[in-house]
């Protein structure tokens, strides 16, 4: 058997970090099948180049892979006619309807409990990110309106994917994050879908050792900075979702350390959670580690879970070593020789 991975760097530090993460796959040889790679194009520089920054045929042939990494897309931050980003296009056209995002605290003691040990679990499809604005002419000016969308079946599958990760970790926790205090009928629909996943007829009873618990969104950031230690998966429509895992992404020091991947039911895109940084892009000091850790995070949920295994524990002892580390972590090695140390300690 195989396993077909895309390859999509994208942009920027994407074409410095996703190699690195290829390579760690490729240094587990025959603890994983045969690996084939296919690399496809995407980006905001293929956008300038070609007029297209998602072509047709990277969309085609990724439908034909086991799973994909992305590196970073280099969006502008004002609009550029014909230009939409192509990690929400892909994310919209692959159902990747979940985006996982573990934060991990490594102790310079292996035997200590790491202090942030949690995942967040974002919806990634609906809220009001379905982009559903309109600008008017009122009595008193301008008025803008967004729709907010949330669906049962959207809330059930976000919920069943944080039940199934919680079920995978020693905590078993699920914290809903919601605001339904004041709206009561959105996050309402949210927080009680998923508070029904466990007792749902078609689970089981799969998940009934998990605990479920919920925390406003508000005061979720407030606990997650002083007690972040108090949370294991939290759950979250899309909003609340993307602003939480970057909160969270900051207790744990560097940009460059943290991996997410992209689910659906059918196909896993693994994506550090950084930019392109086109500040330090071309100069091999990127921090390959948050990458590598996407290919883990992207065979963990593939089922391999004792070959992502071996990837995490070689970052953390690189980590924990702190002798070869780039310059965003205090050090002064180049991209390849962070990924070398990695390679020899799988
Ligand atoms: P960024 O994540 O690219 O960079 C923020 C800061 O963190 C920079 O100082 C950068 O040098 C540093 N940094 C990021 N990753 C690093 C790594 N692996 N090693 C060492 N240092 C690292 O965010 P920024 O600057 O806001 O955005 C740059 C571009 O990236 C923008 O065009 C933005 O739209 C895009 N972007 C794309 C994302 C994606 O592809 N999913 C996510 C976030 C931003
Ligand atoms: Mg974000």
């Amino acid at each position: 058997s195989t396993l077909k991975v895309a390859l999509l760097p994208a942009d920027g530090i994407g074409r410095e970090v996703i190699p690195a993460a290829r390579a760690a796959l490729e240094a587990l040889g025959s603890d994983l099948p045969k690996l084939e790679f296919v690399d496809l194009l995407a980006g905001f520089e293929l956008f300038t180049r070609t007029g297209t920054a998602l072509p047709e045929e990277t969309i085609n042939a990724l439908r034909e892979q086991d799973c994909a990494l992305f590196g970073a897309v280099s969006s502008p931050s004002k609009r550029v006619a014909g230009y939409s980003s192509p990690i929400v296009a892909l994310r919209k056209e692959l159902d990747l309807y979940a985006n996982i995002r573990p934060v991990l605290s490594v102790s310079k003691d292996p035997t200590q409990k790491p202090y942030v040990d949690l995942v967040v679990v974002r919806e990634n499809t609906e809220c009001l990110y379905v982009k559903q604005e309109v600008s008017e002419m009122g009595e008193h000016g301008r008025v803008a309106k967004a729709t907010r969308l949330i669906t049962e079946r959207a809330s059930t599958r976000i919920g069943k994917m944080a039940c199934e990760i919680a079920l995978q970790r020693p905590r078993k926790h699920v914290t809903i994050i919601h605001k339904s205090n004041v709206l009561s009928v959105t996050d309402g629909l949210f927080r009680e879908t998923v508070r029904r996943v466990p007792s749902l007829p078609e689970v089981n009873g799969k998940y009934d050792s998990i605990q479920i618990g919920e925390q406003i969104v508000d005061s979720a950031v407030y606990r997650l900075f002083r007690e972040p230690q108090i949370f294991d998966v939290m759950v979250a429509p899309n909003l609340y979702g993307d602003i939480l895992s970057d909160a969270a992404a900051a207790l744990v020091g560097s940009l460059g350390l943290v991996p997410s991947v992209n689910a659906g039911d059918t196909f896993v895109m693994g994506e550090p959670v950084h930019g392109s940084a086109p500040d330090i892009a071309g100069k091999s000091i990127a921090n390959p580690l948050a990458s590598i850790r996407s290919a883990a995070l992207m065979l963990r949920h593939l089922g391999y879970g004792k070959q992502a295994g071996r990837i995490e524990s070689a970052v953390d002892e690189v980590i924990r070593d702190g002798t070869v580390l780039t310059p965003d972590l205090g050090g002064n090695s180049k991209t390849e020789e962070v990924t070398a140390e990695v390679l020899k300690r799988i």
